[in-house]
């Protein structure tokens, strides 16, 4: 019989305890033991059937030697911080997918795991059932990863599309995702691009070989998205969807950010929608390759974090193809990358043309809509100034 313990009852936790007693036959088969969760840390007890597991004290889990997989599932970063490194200290591999503490001390958490000689895993970390952390790391890893980017966030994804599909208000939609268990516990890190902020750095990290700071990342949301904007988008054969974004730069650098873009509709990115995401990598040897899932939800990410649990258990002593130098020096702006931009105004198509020379209309109705040719970031910001600008957004080339 294989122990583990679950850190925290919420979405994910929950979760976890399901998919290991629903799955429990077929778990055994794998792992040629049955795996059963022994101990669950919670802050206030909960009735239900998993009552008898349920502790306030994380010195039961630290100090149980028949407990071998931590899987922590509390969130945030104070008190996550300190259980990982605790239960990794006591030589309990860790399990999670807590994205905001692995973009943020997954470095530091990686090389304390190596040198207890456990696993600490995090593949529901990013893309919920996804799996994307794998691949990167070891079936793409004869590549050069040139760039990551993709649709990162189930809720701003759901909400997008019950927007535009039954015009649903933003506020009801958001409701609507975090009823289905979505949303973060604070879901102004999905509305502003947050978490999908933290999941890009993660893929960063992965991709690149080295730290990118989640503090270093532009991150936009879609609160001050307008469905005007969605609209002209779509008449003109965009759709606009939240992308996060990583790219080697050529000097050896690399960039990072997160914000809505325009996404011409015979890309596969177009028509991912709901709880869905997508991530693109793109290796110097294979092109793009596309992945595509069920972003959030408890049972999507608890699979993925089970799946960690069964890893971790089988990889003897540990993995070693995670991780990255702690070095955070190469990172440059993303306004250096060029790329065409949308851009609504209150003026005519003449003070467009004035400020970017050649322009494609896109809409003409006392505001201007229209698409610049390729131009950077720093370019765009500069030849707008004399306009009011009313939306501005970059395009998916
Ligand atoms: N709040 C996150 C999302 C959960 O909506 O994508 C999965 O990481």
């Amino acid at each position: 019989m294989i122990q583990i313990a679950i850190l925290g009852f919420g979405t994910v936790g929950t979760g976890v305890a399901k998919v290991v007693a629903e799955n429990a036959r077929q778990i055994e088969r794998k792992l040629g033991e049955p795996l059963q969760v022994k101990t669950i840390l919670v802050r206030h007890f909960k009735d239900g059937p998993f009552r008898q597991l349920m502790t306030d004290d994380f010195k039961r889990i630290e100090e149980d030697g028949d407990i071998r997989v931590v899987v922590e599932a509390i969130g945030g970063v104070e008190a996550a911080y300190e259980y990982t490194k605790r239960a990794l200290s006591a030589g309990k591999h860790v399990v999670t997918a807590n994205k905001q503490l692995v973009a943020e001390k997954g470095c530091e958490l990686l090389s304390l795991a190596k040198k207890k000689n456990v696993n600490y895993l995090f593949e529901a970390s990013v893309g919920g059932g996804i799996p994307i952390l794998h691949p990167l790391t070891q079936c793409m890893a004869a590549n050069r990863i040139d760039e990551v980017y993709g649709i990162l966030n189930g809720t701003t994804n759901y909400i997008l599309t019950r927007m535009v599909r039954t015009g649903a208000f933003f506020s009801d939609a958001l409701r609507e995702a975090q009823a289905k268990g979505y949303a973060e516990a604070d879901p102004t890190a999905d509305v502003e691009g947050i978490d999908a902020g933290r999941k890009i750095c993660i893929l960063a990290d992965l991709a690149f070989g080295h730290q990118v700071n989640p503090e270093n990342v532009p991150m936009e949301g879609v609160s001050r998205l307008s469905l005007r904007d969605v609209k002209v988008a779509q008449r003109a054969g965009y759709r606009v969807k939240l992308l996060g974004r990583a790219v080697r730069m050529p000097g050896g650098g690399c960039t990072a950010y997160v914000a809505p873009h325009l996404i011409p509709e015979e890309s596969p990115l177009a028509s991912v929608e709901d709880v869905f995401n997508a991530v693109m990598l793109r290796g110097n040897a294979t092109g793009e390759v596309m992945f595509y899932g069920r972003g959030a939800g408890e049972m999507p990410t608890a699979s993925a974090c089970v799946a960690d649990v069964m890893e971790a258990l089988q990889s003897s002593p540990r993995r070693e193809e995670i991780g990255w130098s702690a070095d955070d020096s190469g990172f440059e702006d993303p306004l250096e990358l060029q790329t065409r931009y949308y851009f609504r105004i209150e003026g005519s198509l003449t003070d467009a043309a004035m400020a970017f020379g050649q322009v494609e209309v896109l809409s003409e109705d006392g505001e201007t809509a229209f698409l610049t040719d390729l131009i950077t970031g720093r370019d765009a910001l500069r030849q707008s100034k004399s306009l009011n600008i009313l939306s501005c957004m970059r395009v998916l080339a």
